[in-house]
């Protein structure tokens, strides 16, 4: 196979990937405790958006912070909420109408080489998918060049996996539910894991005024929601489908009872930890 071949596969196999997931996200996308929601203000803020620009977000998903960011713009303003499969942003499409958003347009494209002439935008966000990309430096590449000079590119990537509590607590559990080894090493949702791989990728791709700030919160939860099924839903979309009403309460049951030890009367405390990434181009 040639490495055209293999790359292909591997792109392919990406999109199928996000593409199962889509329903379970559009599902659960307007659920009010979103452990994710509370950053769109910081990720804007470091990216400059500001009423009447052009921005673009990257790997929109099911529309965050893409619709968030057509409220800040305005209606002299445009937002392209962009991602790898339709299917995601069908999710995007939906809340867009229902929220009667008239200024957000809706792109298929892939990170790695992005659908737009170079210094096409004043702002660049990507909350949550930098991670995904096989080859981040191209897509860091591709962040620069769409630009405008003197422009900035915010990115927010997930920390440790230890470190933000309900996506360990919900793996674990589900994994040992599942007969799978609950220690297995997290998969790219955890890449930059790491202080300082985001900074390295941006400057190599030639953005300037590099930073890097580690965002950590103890959230407060109520503990009698169960908050805790968008994220069971959203990472084990084929495997929870598969389950009986019956299976699928013991795994319930299991989750509560791993997050136990994380709560503090009628609430949970639940650490988060993010990396804000900043570039300016
Ligand atoms: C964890 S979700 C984040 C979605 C949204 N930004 C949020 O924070 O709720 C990751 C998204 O990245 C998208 N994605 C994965 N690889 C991509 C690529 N190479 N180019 C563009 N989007 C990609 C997926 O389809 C998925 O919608």
């Amino acid at each position: 196979m040639t490495v055209d071949a293999d790359e292909d596969e591997a792109r392919a196999a990406q999109r199928a990937h996000w593409a199962g997931r889509a329903a379970a996200w559009n599902r659960t996308a307007d659920e009010g405790v979103n452990q994710a929601d509370p950053y769109n203000a910081r990720l804007m803020d470091a990216a400059g958006v500001k009423a009447g620009q052009t921005v673009v977000d990257l790997a929109s998903g099911a529309g965050e912070p893409a619709l968030t960011m057509a409220g800040r713009v305005g209606a002299r303003g445009i937002v392209f909420a962009t991602d790898l499969v339709p299917e995601m942003l069908g999710g995007a499409r939906r809340r867009a109408t229902q929220a009667r958003l008239a200024n957000v347009r809706y792109v298929i494209a892939d990170m790695h080489d992005l659908p737009y002439r170079d210094g096409s935008f004043d702002a660049l966000t990507c909350r949550f998918g930098f991670m995904f990309p096989d080859d981040s430096q191209a897509a860091a590449s591709a962040a620069r060049r769409v630009l405008k000079p003197g422009c900035r590119a915010a990115f927010l990537v997930w920390g440790p996996l230890e470190e933000n509590v309900l996506f360990d607590v919900t793996r674990r559990a589900t994994r040992r539910f599942l007969g799978l080894d609950p220690d297995e090493t997290p998969g790219k949702r955890h890449r930059f894991a790491e202080a300082g791989g985001v900074v390295e990728v941006l400057r190599a791709a030639g953005f300037a005024e590099v930073t890097e700030t580690d965002l950590v919160d103890d959230n407060e939860t109520p503990a009698d929601t169960r908050f805790w099924r968008a994220r069971l839903e959203r990472s084990y979309a084929k495997e929870m489908a598969a389950l009986t009403a019956e299976a699928r309460q013991r795994l319930e049951a299991s989750v509560v009872e791993a997050l136990e030890p994380y709560r503090d009367g009628a609430l949970y405390r639940l650490r988060t930890f993010a990396r804000l990434c900043v570039g300016t181009a």
